[in-house]
């Protein structure tokens, strides 16, 4: 870690961070108003981050990473943009999820390039398995969406399997295949590595389906 990311982990951390804990959380008093809610996990170093909330002022952005040193870099891109709409968890995904997130909140979820764990015998430590896609299902808002991309091809394969297997999402790629690169996704760090190894991107996006009361 860099001596501004470890000044900034403590000088920045009141401003932008929130503890992680067992209450649950509440998105309108922690960003102050009430806006869609956009969840980033594991954003690494934060660019792709900060760059979204940044020209997105509308919605409210929260972060959830364990890294310390991305956490550090992120505060630092924070201050310099003067977000008013980012906040950020240095916590484990799956259980803000569990213990802190409400059900029924989330806007949109966004996991980009989520560790591959390419070797056979290491791909249950891998995070999107039916058990978190279920968690995250309970969390998304009706018609919430959910956006993933990775550059590991099984991955993305087993991927596309488990959300076209969930019967509470539906894919909104054409032909329920892979998305081509939305837009609105910045490129990260991870991605552009990636680029110079000559990996292929795949971005999957479903949204939840409506309850039916
Ligand atoms: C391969 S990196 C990609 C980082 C960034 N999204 C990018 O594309 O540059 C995966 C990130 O996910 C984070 N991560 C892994 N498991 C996590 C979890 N359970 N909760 C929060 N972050 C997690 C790691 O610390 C790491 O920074």
């Amino acid at each position: 870690m860099t001596r501004a990311q470890q000044r900034a982990l403590t000088a920045l951390w009141q401003r932008f961070g929130v503890d992680a804990g067992v209450a649950p959380l509440d998105p309108t008093v922690l960003f102050g108003r009430h806006a869609p809610l956009v969840l980033e996990i594991g954003f690494g170093d934060g660019e792709a981050l900060a760059t979204m909330a940044s020209t997105d002022p509308m919605a409210n952005y929260l972060g959830l990473e364990v890294h310390r040193p991305g956490i550090g870099h992120l505060l630092l891109r924070a201050e310099a943009l003067a977000l008013t709409n980012l906040r950020v968890m240095c916590a484990d995904a799956v259980e803000v999820l569990e213990r802190q997130m409400p059900d029924d909140c989330l806007d949109q979820v966004r996991i980009f390039f989520p560790d591959p764990w390419p070797k056979a015998r290491h791909h249950k430590r891998r995070l999107i398995q039916p058990s978190f896609v279920a968690l995250l299902v309970q969390k998304l808002k009706s018609g919430g969406q959910l956006h993933i991309a990775t550059d590991c091809e099984d991955y993305a394969r087993s991927i596309l399997s488990i959300l076209n297997a969930t019967s509470e999402l539906n894919n909104r790629a054409p032909g329920h295949g892979f998305m081509p690169h939305p837009m609105h996704r910045p490129p990260t760090k991870f991605e552009q590595r990636g680029w110079r190894l000559g990996y292929a991107v795949r971005d999957i996006l479903f949204a939840r389906r409506d309850r039916i009361e």
